[in-house]
Order: C-alpha cells, then sequence, then structure tokens
C-alpha cells in the first residue's frame, strides 16, 4: 500500500473522534478501565446472550427513492437461556414492523449515538428462534451509494454499492453487526428489469435478467462482508474459477488487466491451503468507489482506478484474494485486532505478488510499502503505532492507517526471516485451518503462539519480542528493513538529476514500471522549482500521465510546489475519482494554503453529488471553513 498520507489524520472516515461526542458508548481511553480483549466497542448488539446466526433478506431496491425496502428474517440462537431482549444495531433505518413467528413483537429503539447507530431492542417470546423485522433505509445511508446513470461508465442505467466494513452494514440492514458474529444468509433481491444485482455470495453469473435475484451464502461470515451491488452489469470468465462483473464498456480492459487472477488463486491455495469459497470473482465499480477493493467473499469489489492497461497496480486484487484466506476465513473478533486481517493479508499479498511476478517486483512492492509505514511512524502519535490499538470511545475506522497494514507484515516477515519461510507457510496453513470461520482476538492468537511457534522455536523467537511488535509503538530494533537495488538506481539518478548533473530527458527511464515511477517521485525533497517541474513534465509528460497511482504522486508534487500547468488535471482527478486514499492527500496538501482551499473548495463542490458518503465526510472538513 503505498501513499501513506491518506491516513495520516487517523480520524480517516468520519470526522469527529466519539469521544468528542455525547454518546452511550464509552468513556476515553484515559478514563476507562483496562480494556476487555473481545469486548466489541463500536457495537450495541448482545451476542453473548442472543446470536444471530442466519439471515433471510428480501428487498427491493427503489432508484427512485434510493431506498432499499423489505424485510429480514433473522434465526437467532440463545446463548442464555434467561435472555429475553435481543439486541441489534441500526442507523438510520425506517423499521416499520418486528414481528416473531409471525405475531408482532414490543420492541424499542434506544437513543442514537452519532457514530455507532442506534439500538433496536426486541422482545423474544419464549422459544421464538426466528424474527422478522420490516423496515426501509435511509437515501443517505452511510453504507450505500445510489448513483444516478451519468455517474456509471455507461451514463444509461442507475448503480447501487454497498459498503459494510467497518460499521455499515447497519444502515442497510438491523443485524449484530459485530465481527465477532458470524451469520450465513439468503436474500432475494428485486431490481429493475434491465439491472443485474449481484452479492457476496453464491453468484450465477449468466442468470436471465428479470429483476428479481436469488443468493445464497452458505459460509457463515462477518457482517462487515455482506455486500450487494445492482447495474448495467456484464460477466466474463477469467479463468475455470475467476471472472469479472463490469458495465459492458469495461469488461474486457477489466478481465486483460486481472487475467492472472486465477494463477493467483491457484499459487495461494498451493501455499496455504484450499480456497474455502468455491468462486472467487472481481466485480469493477464506477470510480466514485471509496476504496481500492473490498475483499467482500466471492466477489471482491474493485475500484477502477486500478485498470492501468499493464498489470502495474494488480496488488490489489492479490490483497483482496488474500483475504479469503486471512480475513474472511481467519476474521478479527473486533476492530481492535484488525491486525490479524490486514496485517496477514499484506504478509501474503506481497508473497503472492512474488509467486506471479517474480523477486525484484517482490523487493521493490516491499520497499514502497516500507516507506509508507515509516511516514505513518513520523506522523501518527504513539497510541496510533500500536498493533492492537485501543479504540474506547474513537470511530472504528480510525485503526485503519498503516500500522496494521504494514506494521502488521513486517512483525510476520520478521518471523519468517527468524525460523525460515517453509516453517513459517506451514504455520500459517496450519492457522488458517484451525482457526476457519471464526472471530479470533489478538490474545488468542498470542495464546496459539505460545502453543506452536513459539514452543517449537523457543531459541529463535521470544513472547517479550512478540509482545514489543503487538503492544509496543513505532518498530522493534533490529526489525526487517526491505531493501531492492533497483531503487538504489533511482536514487542515484534523482540526485544526479536535482545536482543538475544530468538533465531530465537523460533519465534513462525506459525499462521504470510503476514502482520505479513511484520511489523516484515520492521521494523528491518537498520544494521544486517551476523550472525543475515543467523539466519533468516535458520529458515524461507526468501531467497527462494514465496511471493514476502516478498522477496521484506527481499531483502531491504539483500541489506543494504550486505547479500550476498540473492544476486542470487535478481538478479532473479529484471530481472523477472517488477513492478516498487517492484524493484525500490532496485535499489535505490543497488546505495548506488560502488559493489550494479555495481551488479544494470548487473541486469538491463539483465533485461532492458523485462522491460516496464516506469520502465527503472524509473530505469535507479540508475545504469548509
Ligand atoms: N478491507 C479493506 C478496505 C477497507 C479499509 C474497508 C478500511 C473499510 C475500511 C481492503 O482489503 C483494503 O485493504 N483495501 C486497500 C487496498 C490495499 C491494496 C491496501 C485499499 O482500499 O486501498
Ligand atoms: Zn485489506
Amino acid at each position: 500500500m503505498n501513499k501513506a498520507l491518506w491516513l495520516l489524520t487517523a480520524s480517516l472516515l468520519l470526522a469527529e473522534p466519539l469521544a468528542a461526542q455525547q454518546g452511550p458508548s464509552e468513556k476515553s481511553p484515559e478514563t476507562s478501565s483496562p480494556i476487555q480483549a473481545g469486548k466489541d466497542y463500536h457495537s450495541f448488539a448482545n451476542p453473548d446472550e442472543i446470536r444471530v446466526t442466519h439471515l433471510d433478506l428480501d428487498l427491493t431496491a427503489d432508484f427512485d427513492a434510493r431506498q432499499l425496502k423489505g424485510s429480514v428474517t433473522l434465526s437467532v440462537k440463545r446463548e442464555d437461556k434467561d435472555a429475553t431482549a435481543l439486541v441489534l444495531d441500526t442507523r438510520a433505518l425506517d423499521i416499520l414492523n418486528v414481528s416473531a413467528e409471525g405475531q408482532p413483537v414490543d420492541y424499542t429503539l434506544g437513543k442514537t449515538d452519532a457514530e455507532l447507530g442506534t439500538p433496536l431492542k426486541i422482545s423474544l417470546p419464549a422459544g421464538a428462534d426466528t424474527v422478522s423485522i420490516q423496515y426501509e433505509t435511509s437515501p443517505k445511508a452511510s453504507g450505500v451509494q445510489w448513483l444516478s446513470p451519468v455517474q456509471t461508465a455507461g451514463k444509461k442505467h442507475p448503480f447501487l454499492f454497498t459498503q459494510a466494513q467497518a460499521t455499515h452494514a447497519r444502515s442497510f440492514i438491523p443485524l449484530q453487526d459485530s465481527p465477532k458474529v458470524r451469520v450465513t444468509y439468503e436474500a432475494n433481491i428485486q431490481t429493475p428489469e434491465s439491472l443485474l444485482a449481484v452479492m457476496s455470495a453464491a453468484n450465477t453469473p449468466n442468470t436471465p435478467r428479470d429483476g428479481d435475484y436469488s443468493f445464497s451464502m452458505p459460509q457463515p461470515i462477518p457482517s462487515y462482508l455482506i455486500a450487494l451491488a445492482i447495474g448495467d452489469l456484464k460477466f466474463k470468465a477469467m479463468g475455470e474459477r475467476t471472472g469479472v462483473y463490469a458495465e459492458p464498456s469495461m469488461l474486457d480492459a477489466a478481465a486483460s488487466e486481472f487475467e492472472d487472477t486465477e494463477d493467483m488463486l491457484e499459487a495461494t491455495e498451493e501455499k496455504y491451503g484450499p480456497y474455502s469459497w468455491d468462486r472467487y470473482d472481481l466485480l469493477i465499480l464506477p470510480p466514485s468507489f471509496p476504496f481500492g477493493g473490498m475483499e467482500n467473499p466471492r466477489l471482491s469489489f474493485i475500484t477502477p482506478t486500478v485498470i492501468a492497461g499493464d498489470k502495474s497496480l494488480v496488488s490489489l486484487i492479490a490483497h483482496e484474494l488474500a483475504h479469503s484466506w486471512s480475513g474472511n476465513t481467519v476474521t478479527n473478533a473486533t476492530w481492535r485486532d484488525l491486525w490479524l486481517n490486514e496485517g496477514f493479508t499484506t504478509y501474503l499479498t506481497y508473497r503472492i505478488m512474488e509467486m506471479i511476478y517474480g523477486h525484484d517486483r517482490y523487493k521493490k512492492e516491499a520497499v514502497l510499502g516500507y516507506q509508507d509505514l515509516m511516514a505513518d511512524i513520523d506522523a501518527l502519535p504513539a497510541k496510533d503505532q500500536i498493533l492492537a490499538i485501543d479504540l474506547r470511545g474513537r470511530n472504528a475506522d480510525d485503526v485503519f492507517s498503516n500500522i496494521p497494514y504494514e506494521k502488521g507484515a513486517l512483525f510476520l516477515r520478521e518471523i519468517e526471516q527468524k525460523i525460515g519461510r517453509d516453517n513459517f507457510d506451514a504455520f500459517l496453513t496450519q492457522y488458517f485451518e484451525d482457526f476457519a470461520f471464526q472471530s479470533i482476538t489478538t490474545d488468542t492468537f498470542i495464546d496459539y503462539l505460545d502453543k506452536t511457534l513459539l514452543a517449537d522455536y523457543p531459541e529463535k523467537l521470544s513472547e517479550a519480542r512478540i509482545r514489543t511488535w503487538i503492544f509496543e509503538p513505532g518498530i522493534p530494533k533490529g526489525a526487517p528493513k526491505p531493501e531492492s537495488d533497483a531503487f538504489v538506481n533511482i536514487d542515484k539518478t534523482r540526485s544526479a538529476w536535482l545536482d543538475g548533473e544530468i538533465s531530465a530527458a537523460d533519465i534513462m527511464t525506459g525499462d521504470w514500471t510503476v514502482h520505479e515511477w513511484l520511489y523516484f517521485l515520492n521521494n523528491m525533497p518537498d520544494t521544486l522549482s517551476d523550472t525543475q517541474l515543467k523539466a519533468l513534465d516535458d520529458a515524461f509528460a507526468l501531467t497527462s500521465t494514465q496511471n493514476n497511482e502516478i498522477a496521484h504522486s506527481w499531483l502531491m508534487i504539483a500541489v506543494k510546489n504550486t505547479y500550476k500547468a498540473a492544476y486542470p488535471r487535478l481538478h479532473n482527478y479529484l471530481v472523477n475519482i472517488g477513492r478516498n486514499k487517492l484524493v484525500k492527500p490532496l485535499y489535505r496538501e490543497l488546505a495548506k494554503t488560502k488559493d489550494g482551499k479555495a481551488f479544494a473548495k470548487k473541486a469538491f463542490e463539483q465533485a461532492k453529488p458523485g462522491y460516496h458518503p464516506l469520502t465527503i465526510k472524509a473530505n469535507e472538513g479540508f475545504v469548509n471553513d
């Protein structure tokens, strides 16, 4: 993952930390008692008393009203036989009716917390093991984006997609919205006849388009992995178990960009054990999708901004695929434990990329990731540099920095180096098997290490060192430091150019991949002259690069140095891309000067109708006075 800056203000997606608001949830970390491992501080639900195990969804997508309307029937299991109330999470849902076994039952909506939403408390009659709720979503649901036709590639049909991680499933389904609660689900989705619905479930690629679609997810998954998209979608197979859904005009480009997906799937299975989810398909979303990718099981949701034409950004696919093992099969129990999910996945991503594209690319991607990590270590307060982060009283999305991703991966790389790759791979395979379809805490992982690697390699690993990695800020002394020979030359070239020894035209970029470009640009000094920028731009047409990552790095430099020649592209970039990682650092940088802020405000106002609610929330603070 690069562009550390997207994560620097820790309140990544939502504006204000919970602690600053009124709410029933938690006291601030400073004043509260020791953290309770396994307690989900971001859900009102009571799975320890009554646990939801299965959902039956029956929803109609009303594109005119921008609402999902219908019902969910929840199957429950009583964990405490005396419990009489089922508590669910909701956010901005209109609850119309609640019944159990066909009879209306009492329910109350509790006090609304600005971040957590509203608890829904349902009286469960003795013996009842299902509850049905009729409800409608808000047109502004935080986890749903309704796109008008002009916001799609084809411009003719509307589009809808959901994004549930971290705590947004509750904005489109009343449920126990905690990663420690796993459910199976079935769904019936009604859409306009010309559109196709897809879900994070078993999809039927060539199902007739009739506006009536059924899905089944037979493996238990956490709520943040429930996902739905509806649009003018077509399917193209890439391999036996892999394929891509996209709007028709994007389909071929996507299928060829991601044609190595089947190989990635096979290589990962060979290394880390069987793929548990049957098919692995990709869904290409419109550019307003707020993330790079989302690992919705069986169907990863992917930003179109990585279709670069040369497979240079496909580590994103390796990443979302890797989540099928680390994350979807073995899940973090609470958001504090997210590093078990993203750290393991980042480690696996590097390994998959190496298996498919070789050692040189592996080394380069590892260096870029390491640089992102170091930027966060410099910028984040110590408490946010801890893998097992204390999120009490904070928004769950605060955990999303390079720390869980790259620090988590570096920790695993250290273990790998100490005990040897084959041994570590064998450990990971066993770990994925032992915890398959479970949601685990950091403490469970440490207990497991105690019984496995720490027992097997006492002379190579120590629990103290492992605890330092997990519970202390920063990077422990002696940690691995990824290196790449290819980048040594880039450093030399950059210095020679900066020192005036060579001109831009003399820089031999013929065999540079996106990685060389990113390394070259990301390590420029903060200040460059207009002449220098113009020379680079003249030589390499950076302002018009079609690679969105290179464009991002270049535009960051342009903003830092007010290089006006790039501003029309910058405006376009901000208006047409809603991927937060790419736009947020630009807004933040622009907001540092008065003129920059005025420019940002203009772009933001134009872009806003097309941005996802999360992208709006993450960036409006930069443009508003
Ligand atoms: N699960 C995350 C996406 C996510 C992050 C959703 C934060 C909600 C909140 C996904 O697997 C991810 O990590 N995506 C990255 C890509 C990656 C290559 C690091 C992204 O979207 O940039
Ligand atoms: Zn991820």
